[in-house]
């Protein structure tokens, strides 16, 4: 977002404070439970929206400089992040080509990465570079690298397909609907601190929804969350792919009173882009995050990868901290939620409301609905 938008939407932040109103959707809507227990639907899901769609798993800061890496995990398949010496962005399998062992753990920055099994080591290009007892070998040859998988860092996000046959135009234009939007975010310049990764009983879309209303904020996180963000939230989707709701910190309103020049360059609150298919990047003025929701193996079951990421690395302590409080009411009060939602759900309920006050959550299960192709 450039300047104009910025202050065009704390302006309609500070409306929506003032008169304690949301952007509503013109209607309720239900969604069918089968939504949540079909495993027939839940393999087509898991099959187009992750396996063979681009999934976003950090910020392009992360692997900012030549050496630097990172590694996650999507959909069981253990992945590795790096900037190569020539700057390039790169991803792969973290499988040793020895026998297949994680090359690397976390995140940092090294000029090699050693297998800690039996010590075979890799450039930050994936080539092998050296290993132990090399006369017990035959000459490296093309499969003694890392696998590759197509990445994309053009949006300031790290794009990855799973799949080593996905076009890298498809990673690269995964966010083209929203990318400009995160101008100004300082995606590039965001520094890696931590990951939790949590295995709930829930459906995926429960968990993705989480991240999508603050109608619970009052109730759920009334000792937690709500004590410092309104739920008085604007709401805005990106050519049927991607949405972005903003919700204010407590005292946004006071900024009325000054002139707009004086506003400050972030805006007072949280920024959340919901992007396809469940991931969720969450801005502040200190720190961002993503949630990312993938499918368990079971309909019933669903993995979250809770990242933490700090934009001044001086403030690392505070934003650890952060991020911290955050993850423990994502632990504590919202998975157990989902948890119990999805148990209701598969007791006997028939459907469930998604009310005007929730128009992120009514555009997803739309957007799901109509994406999932037969
Ligand atoms: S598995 Fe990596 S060196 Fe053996
Ligand atoms: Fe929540």
């Amino acid at each position: 977002m450039n300047r104009a938008d910025t202050l065009a939407l704390m302006r309609r932040l500070i409306d929506r404070v003032t008169s304690n109103t949301i952007d509503e959707a013109p209607a309720m809507m239900t969604e069918n439970v089968a939504e949540f227990l079909c495993p027939q639907r839940f393999a087509r899901e898991r099959q187009q929206f992750f396996l063979d769609s681009p999934q976003v798993i950090g910020f392009a800061g992360e692997v900012k400089e030549p050496g630097s890496f990172i590694t996650s995990e999507a959909m069981g398949i253990p992945l590795l992040v790096t900037r190569d010496n020539h700057g390039q962005i790169r991803a792969f399998v973290n499988a040793c080509a020895h026998r297949g062992a994680r090359v690397a753990h976390g995140h940092g920055s090294k000029a090699r990465l050693t297998c800690k099994f039996h010590g075979w080591s890799y450039g930050m290009d994936g080539q092998l570079a050296g290993r132990p007892q090399e006369a017990c070998f035959d000459q490296p040859d093309r499969r003694c690298g890392l696998a590759p998988l197509p990445v994309s860092d053009r949006s300031g996000l790290i794009v990855v397909g799973l799949d080593p046959a996905m076009p890298q135009e498809k990673v690269d234009t995964h966010l083209a609907d929203i990318e400009q939007q995160f101008e100004g975010f300082g995606f590039r310049e965001m520094h890696s601190l931590e990951t939790r990764r949590f295995e709930v009983k829930a459906n995926w879309k429960l968990i993705a929804a989480l991240s999508y209303e603050s109608y619970h904020f009052a109730t759920l996180h009334r000792d937690t969350v709500a004590q410092w963000l309104r739920p008085n939230y604007v709401f805005d989707t990106f050519n049927h792919r991607h949405s972005r709701w903003s919700f204010p910190m407590k005292g946004i309103e006071k900024l009325a009173e000054k002139p707009q020049a004086e506003w400050p360059a972030a805006i007072p609150g949280a920024v959340s882009h919901a992007l396809f298919p469940g991931t969720v990047v969450i801005t502040n003025p200190e720190d961002a995050q993503i949630i990312r929701t993938e499918p368990g193996p079971t309909v019933d079951t669903a993995v979250v990868y809770y990242t933490g990421v700090c934009r001044h690395a001086e403030k690392m302590e505070d934003s650890r901290a952060a991020y911290a409080f955050g993850g423990l009411a994502f632990e504590t009060e919202d998975l157990p939620a989902a948890v119990e939602c999805q148990q209701g759900l598969a007791a006997g309920r028939e459907v469930l409301f998604i009310g005007r006050n929730e128009p992120v959550v009514q555009f997803w299960h739309r957007l799901w609905r109509e994406q999932l192709a037969d």
